[in-house]
């Protein structure tokens, strides 16, 4: 259950005080392993039998081939790129988040307004803008902040997609050395990401470490934030068939294997529902 609170100016039409889902954010710079443990988690969860989504930054069906484009071009100003990103996010609210919130889904995002706070902060825009700008979001039932060092990050990009133009901040650093902006630029990101995790008290989780152990941490986070919601595991639990040998079944069992076997004394029928369609008529 999501109680509804917003940071700034509540989203204009939001009437309800909460919602059955859950809001679960994932936050960390570029590259620190966002995607991989959302993709763990999803499936875990899923698992377990809660409905699980998830979305992230530039995935709106207004602004993201927008801002794909605006990025590709780097033509626009920051107050501009951040109103764009705004708007993004707004989109995602309205038309994802909150329609998978009161369906009662655990939505998973990789990233929120945090990072866009940060990246905003690192270029210098007025803090207190940005922050009434993006006053519309959904306070989250908790944040994972995957903190890491530039030292341990470095690898993961380079062993990955190498060094992007805007996560190394070529846009507003004048050096022209890739590498090194990507470390000054990175290093100063982690440093607002550190600051927020204050200001908005993020659950800290240690990424220095092996996927298997974050995924551990988060884990556990997750199953604590979740301790109220119900799974669904509603399936009927599959009819009993009579063993006719000790060999282990090749297979996963039918609904048929739970026909008697010929002769034998029909068995009482262990669950209540429709018949398959393979089923033959009653006699
Ligand atoms: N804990 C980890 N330790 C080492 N490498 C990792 C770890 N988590 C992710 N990676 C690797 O780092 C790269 C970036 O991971 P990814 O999940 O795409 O990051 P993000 O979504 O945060 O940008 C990938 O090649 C991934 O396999
Ligand atoms: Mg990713």
């Amino acid at each position: 259950m999501t109680r509804i609170l917003f940071y700034g100016h509540p989203l204009p039409g939001m009437t309800e005080e909460r919602l059955p889902g859950k809001l679960v954010v994932v936050e960390g710079t570029d590259g620190v392993g966002r995607s991989t443990q959302i993709a763990l988690l999803r499936e875990w969860l899923e698992a377990n039998g809660f409905a699980a989504t998830e979305t992230g930054l530039t995935r709106s069906e207004l602004a993201a081939a927008g801002l794909k484009k605006a990025k590709r071009g780097h033509t626009m100003g920051d107050l501009t790129m951040n109103l764009f990103y705004a708007t993004d996010f707004v989109d995602r609210l309205e038309k994802q988040i909150i329609p998978a919130l009161r369906a009662g889904f655990v939505v998973i995002t990789d990233r929120y307004i945090y990072s866009l706070i940060a990246r905003a902060q690192v270029r210098g825009v007025d803090p207190q803008w940005i922050r009434a700008v993006l006053g519309f979001a959904l306070v989250p039932d908790v944040v994972f902040y995957l903190k890491i060092d530039v030292e341990h990050l470095l690898p993961r990009v380079l062993n990955s997609r190498g060094f992007d133009y805007w996560e190394s901040g070529t846009d507003y650093l004048r050096g022209d050395d890739l590498y090194e902006n990507y470390v000054k630029h990175q290093t100063q990101l982690i440093q607002q990401l550190d600051a927020l995790a204050d200001e908005y008290q993020f659950h800290v989780v240690d990424a220095n470490r092996g996927v298997p152990e974050i995924f551990r941490a988060l884990r556990a986070g997750i199953e604590n934030a979740i301790d109220d919601m119900q799974a669904v595991t509603d399936a009927p639990p599959p009819a009993r068939a009579p063993r006719r040998s000790r060999k282990p079944a090749a297979r996963p069992a039918s609904r048929s294997a739970a026909r008697p076997a010929p002769g034998a004394s029909p068995a009482p029928p262990a669950v209540a529902g429709p018949p398959a369609p393979s089923d033959p008529p009653p006699a």
